[in-house]
């Protein structure tokens, strides 16, 4: 087990009618001029909107609306100036977790003098030093955005897709009632099933090193999303079934699972060029990917895949035929989700793809990914390759 700190100050109000218990946990946080932010028309159908409105009731709250899925930094920039410009305080931020995410940057930004894209591309120098406190009511159990300090932000007019975080974008507190699952469309909880399935993989398929209890909860949350997820895709209202995917959700990426282990994260690295280059939704560029990258990392991986072969799927036998069968086995989850597992299945504009991934990787320094350093730009556009 490596050296590890462990700092997660997110409040988590978990349960049914929560929201109604905003005006608590905003007077405790301090909150006087609120930027209430979400997305697009989900939260005014749900009701939830309206819900948040009455809670807000006695708050001095201006609104911004329209955060699109993979947030966009040009739409984000317009709330940045509505926060400076209103000396907003602090932020709801109402969504799943492009909304979150998105906000998680509006709060940074909005503390910051420069190019707030400079600290996204990671600019030498350039990071945000400050940001407003900001709340979230989760609408949509998937990336864990609501108990992290992590965030993912768009640009379109480069095709970027970058990475930013930090011990200040913590939530102050998330709201999280299941109930939100009931008006999700199939392919979004497919989605979420899916994402957050990955995030564990992520933090689990690497290397053995020991780590008893980490690994047991990877495969308690493993074992708990396969339970529930065909019977919540076709029973969303259902609140148990709901209670278990948006907890096990949050586990996956709130840095229990993350302690003390060795990490990939090249799928997800891998996933966001498909998703800036063809918009193809997070989790389904994560089916995509996935399956072609353990077989390109085999060697590698085979200890922790014949684990997670015989311990989650059940499978018996020699340990190359549980690793490899735990890598199909994988994808055969994925596509009984109503996921598509090959880039060819999303567009046909394929051609030099993995050669563009690869010299993106290049420009960006990533030449070693993968919990060991292994995963080089060639395995990149290879993986890319197989996965066309
Ligand atoms: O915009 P509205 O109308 O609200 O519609 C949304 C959106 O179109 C809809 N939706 C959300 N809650 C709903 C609902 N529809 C009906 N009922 C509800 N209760 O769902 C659509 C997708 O929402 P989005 O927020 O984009 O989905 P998700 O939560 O999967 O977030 C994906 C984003 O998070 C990033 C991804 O890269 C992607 O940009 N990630 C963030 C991570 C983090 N911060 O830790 C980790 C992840 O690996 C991921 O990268
Ligand atoms: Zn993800």
């Amino acid at each position: 087990m490596n050296n590890f700190d462990k700092y997660n100050p997110t409040h988590i109000a978990f349960g049914k009618e929560q929201i109604e218990r905003l005006p608590q946990l905003l007077t405790k946080s301090g909150a006087k001029k609120i930027l209430l932010a979400f997305g697009g028309g989900s939260i005014k159908s749900n009701g939830i909107y309206d819900r948040v409105v009455k809670a807000l009731s006695n708050f001095d709250v201006i609104e911004f609306s329209g955060i699109e899925a993979n947030p966009q930094y040009a739409t984000l920039m317009k709330a940045v100036e509505l926060v400076k410009s209103n000396d907003i305080d602090f932020i709801l931020a109402v969504g799943g977790g492009s909304v979150i995410d998105g906000i998680k940057f509006v709060s940074g930004a909005a503390k910051y003098d420069g190019e707030p894209w400079d600290v996204l591309s990671k600019k030498d120098g350039c990071t945000f030093k400050d940001a407003v406190p900001f709340g979230t009511v989760l609408t949509l159990p998937a990336t864990g955005s609501e108990a992290n300090s992590g965030a993912v932000i768009s640009r379109e007019e480069t095709k970027e897709k970058l990475t930013m975080g930090g011990a200040m974008f913590f939530p102050v507190f998330s709201v999280c009632e299941p109930g939100v699952v009931a008006s999700l469309p199939k392919r979004q909880i497919a989605n979420g099933i899916a994402d957050a399935y990955m995030h564990t993989l992520e933090q689990y398929l690497t290397m053995p090193m020991g780590n008893r209890l980490q690994e047991r909860h990877a495969e308690g949350i493993l074992l708990t999303l396969r339970e529930i997820a065909h019977d919540l895709i076709a029973n969303p209202s259902d609140f148990t079934l709901a209670a278990n995917f948006m907890y096990a959700a949050t586990h996956a990426l709130n840095g229990n699972l993350r302690a003390g282990v060795a990490y990939d994260w090249a799928t997800h690295m891998i996933g966001h060029e498909l998703t800036a280059l063809f918009g193809i939704d997070h989790a389904r560029t994560l089916a995509i990917i996935a399956p072609r990258l353990y077989e390109n990392q085999y060697e590698n991986k085979k200890q922790m895949l014949a684990q997670y072969g015989a311990r989650v799927l059940g499978i018996e036998g020699p340990q190359e035929f549980t690793a490899r069968t735990a890598i199909v086995e994988t994808e055969i989850f994925f596509q009984s989700l109503g996921i598509d597992t090959h880039l060819s299945d999303y567009t046909n504009n394929t051609n030099e793809v993995a050669q563009e991934i690869k010299n993106r990787f290049i420009q960006r320094g990533w030449l070693k990914m993968g919990e060991r350093g292994a995963i080089t730009p060639d395995d990149v556009e290879q993986i890319v390759l197989k996965s066309i």
